[in-house]
């Protein structure tokens, strides 16, 4: 049997160490994080089942670490990206150190575009090829007030992008052969935001994430939120709310509430 080669980012632990392990029955793959020796220990277990497994370094975070990603996709022999690497950040945006705003966007929001830009090439010359972002739940959170819910500017703006990105792209994509999913999971109990989320007694396992990914991406779901049960009936409503928003919005005066602008 052929394998064909998925590079995995975020492979150091938790939701990207699952899909890795579940790729590596019938793929090659390319494991993407900063700590080198989890991903050197995960190569090696997967090595046994057979598996063809680079080792790349990097932070995503960084231009250095996204332009070594980039280098390695624009080869174009990676059929399958999963571009699961994130951190939470959580904090008001007043308590953020502004040093660190770029450095949460381009993690969470940049670098899933720049890895896809460099994969296509690749993937459209072979007429086939698949993308795939995590997101997040939060990534729908905006209007929630909820106090119970973490403060997450920079990263529900980041996760919203990503979703935004990959739907936009699909569309983009069609008749192309390639495929754009994001996966948007609730609370998932790994190291994630300090390991707070393993005592969430609902917490989805990681690897139940990334099953149901690969199965929504089997499905061809663009959105797969992992623990939905009625998928096609939420996405029916976020596409009608965003069909009021653009058909309403889009004509050429005011709505009534704002009164008649000044004749100049
Ligand atoms: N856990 C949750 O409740 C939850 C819920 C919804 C969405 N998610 C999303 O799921 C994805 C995976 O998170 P997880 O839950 O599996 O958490 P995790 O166990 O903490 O894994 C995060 C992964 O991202 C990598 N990473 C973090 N910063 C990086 C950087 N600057 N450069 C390169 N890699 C970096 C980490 O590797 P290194 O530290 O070795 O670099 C690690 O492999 C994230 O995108 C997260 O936003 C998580």
């Amino acid at each position: 049997m052929s394998r064909t080669l998925a590079l995995v980012t975020g492979a150091s632990s938790g939701i990207g160490a699952a899909y890795a392990r579940l790729l590596s029955t019938d793929h090659d793959l390319i494991l993407v994080a900063r700590r080198i020796d989890r991903l050197s220990d995960l190569a090696d277990e997967l090595r046994k089942s057979g598996a063809a497994v680079e080792v790349l370094p990097a932070d995503l975070a960084t231009s250095e670490g996204l332009g070594a990603v980039v280098e390695r996709l624009a080869v174009g022999d990676v059929r399958l990206l999963i571009s699961n690497a994130g951190a939470g950040g959580y904090a008001r945006l007043v308590d953020v150190d502004p040093g660190e705003i770029d450095r949460m966007l381009t993690l969470n929001g940049t670098a899933p575009v720049q890895l896809a830009r460099a994969a296509l090439p690749g993937m459209l010359a072979a007429g086939t090829g698949s993308i795939v972002t995590v997101a997040s739940l939060l990534a729908f959170s905006a209007g929630q007030d909820n106090p119970h819910m973490p403060p997450r500017t920079l990263y529900a703006a980041a996760k919203a992008a990503t979703v935004a990105f990959t739907r936009t792209l699909g569309q983009e994509l069609a008749g192309t052969g390639v495929r754009t999913q994001v996966v948007c999971p609730g609370i998932v109990a790994t190291d994630f935001n300090n390991g707070a989320s393993r005592d969430v007694p609902f917490a989805m396992t990681p690897e139940a994430v990334a099953h149901a990914g690969l199965a929504g991406l089997r499905l061809g779901e663009t959105i797969c939120v992992p623990g939905l049960e009625d998928q096609e009936a939420a996405i029916e409503a976020l596409l009608a709310g965003e069909t009021a928003l653009l058909a309403g919005g889009n004509r050429p005066t005011p709505a009534a509430r704002y009164g008649q602008p000044q004749e100049h």
